[in-house]
């Protein structure tokens, strides 16, 4: 298992300290979740916090990146430290392009499905993926409830992969906590987002042990 810890539920006043502690604790990947107010009903924040936190942890960033015309960012969060872009399908009219253009900069390229999207409009883009990532919920906010259907399309995209001979991660992000991050992986994820689990109780770093703990 790797966990991919989200900030958006860290005290953003101590974002500096919230990482160190995800580290110290073991975690794969920071999950960097940005929102335009557009795309999605939120605003969060954008690539001036994300690289303020170089300087205070190497652990890479994985940027999911919940806005209208991405493409216009990713030279932006395309850091040394910047291990995936991940982008929305729902929000590209030239999709299989904007993955050229972010590995055209060196870094991993993602595709995110909302809750309600197909598998199927990945059909022509998946040989070109690094990463796929499945919403749990609707993006736009930290805290809400895993939508058990997201299971069915786990197992199946992780079905698609093996008889395809494909080598994308599988990332879902929602609602993952403790209890339920055992039948995640089970149904096919390689890598677990997860915001509230982690950081809601200021206890960042137990959590993230717990996490590896138990998996
Ligand atoms: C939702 C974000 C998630 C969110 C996860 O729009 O993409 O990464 O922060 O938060 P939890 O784990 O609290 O659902
Ligand atoms: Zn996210």
């Amino acid at each position: 298992m790797k966990l991919a810890p989200s900030i958006l539920s860290a005290d953003f006043s101590r974002l500096g300290e919230e990482v160190a502690a995800i580290q110290r604790g073991g975690a794969h990947y920071i999950h960097v979740d940005v929102m335009d107010g557009h795309f999605v009903p939120n605003i969060s924040y954008g690539p001036t916090v994300m690289k303020s936190l170089m300087g205070k942890t190497t652990v890479p960033f994985d940027v999911h990146l919940m806005i209208e015309n991405p493409s216009f960012f990713f030279q932006d969060f395309a850091t040394p430290n910047t291990e995936f872009i991940t982008i929305h399908e729902e929000a590209c009219s030239h999709l299989h392009r904007n993955i050229q253009e972010i590995h055209d900069l060196g870094i991993k390229a993602g595709v995110s499905l909302n809750p309600a999207t197909s598998l199927s409009t990945l059909d022509y883009i998946l040989e070109e993926v690094d990463l796929v990532l499945i919403m749990s919920v609707n993006p736009g906010f930290g805290g809400q409830k895993f939508i058990p259907s997201a299971l069915e399309k786990i197992r199946a995209l992780r079905n698609i992969r093996e008889e395809n001979n494909l080598n994308f991660q599988i990332q879902v992000d929602g609602g993952v906590t403790l209890e339920n991050a055992g039948i995640v992986m089970e149904a096919g994820a390689d890598i677990l987002v997860a915001g509230s689990a982690i950081f809601s109780g200021g206890q960042a770093e137990q959590r993230t042990r717990q996490f590896y703990k138990q998996f």
